[in-house]
């Protein structure tokens, strides 16, 4: 829409300080309810998500919802395998033991599963920014993933990202597109419990730490 005749929202302290709670009590969840997530509550969080910015309008992102039963077993299956890689990986390092206490995704416990690809060539956009940088096309859908993670939370709906998982058997087991590339598993559902900071700091795995130490200036 490209007109005057509209009013600019006034976000008001109330909201800026609402959002500042949206921001800080935004969590990875991997402990689920089992109560279900409503159609129309989905339907509505997935539709703010697809307002995220996208390199050329393009919206690249292709999300799969994934409720077969049998294809959830299967994407199990495929995070269990990689958790048990990933795990071994740290031998009789200091974090091995920590790294086994971890829970690292709540695949059994959501009532909603999302698979996110990203389309490698989109018509959408006409290929518009993305011809020095192709991946911008993946940070695209990262951002719709983080509006939809924001969208959520307001709706007291949890989200966790599973990245343990072999990309490639994730396409074949969910029969995408092979040119899609697999960007993130998502569970959805009900927290058990709120929690204003992350599980990983909580389990002592890594805390956050002050932004000065990520800021450069030249
Ligand atoms: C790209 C990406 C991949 C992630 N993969 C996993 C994962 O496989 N399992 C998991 O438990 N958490 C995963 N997380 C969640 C992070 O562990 C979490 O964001 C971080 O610990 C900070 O916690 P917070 O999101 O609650 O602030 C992932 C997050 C991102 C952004």
């Amino acid at each position: 829409m490209d007109t005057d005749d509209f009013s600019e929202p006034d976000f008001s302290d109330g909201f800026r300080s609402d959002f500042e709670s949206l921001l800080s009590w935004r969590r990875d969840v991997r402990h689920f309810r089992k109560d279900p997530v409503p159609d129309d509550v989905l339907e509505r969080l997935l539709e703010l998500a697809d307002r995220a910015p996208s390199v050329g309008n393009s919206q690249p992102w292709r999300i799969v919802r994934v409720d077969d039963p049998e294809r959830r077993a299967g994407v199990i299956q495929i995070h269990e395998e990689a958790n048990r890689e990933a795990s071994a990986a740290y031998g009789t390092s200091e974090k091995a033991e920590a790294y086994r206490k971890l829970k690292l995704a709540g695949l059994r416990e959501a009532p909603v599963h999302l698979a996110v690809f990203v389309d490698p060539d989109p018509e959408q956009g006409h290929g518009l920014g993305r011809a020095t940088m192709p991946e911008t096309l993946a940070y695209s859908a990262v951002g719709m993933i983080q509006t939809l993670w924001l969208a959520a939370r307001i709706e007291g709906v949890g989200l966790g990202w599973v990245s343990i998982l072999d990309p490639v058997r994730i396409g074949c087991i969910l029969d995408v597109n092979p040119s899609w590339s697999f960007i993130a598993y998502l569970c959805l559902g009900y927290p058990e419990k709120n929690y204003d900071t992350p599980e990983l700091e909580r389990k002592r795995w890594q805390a956050r730490t002050p932004l000065s130490d990520r800021i450069l200036k030249r």
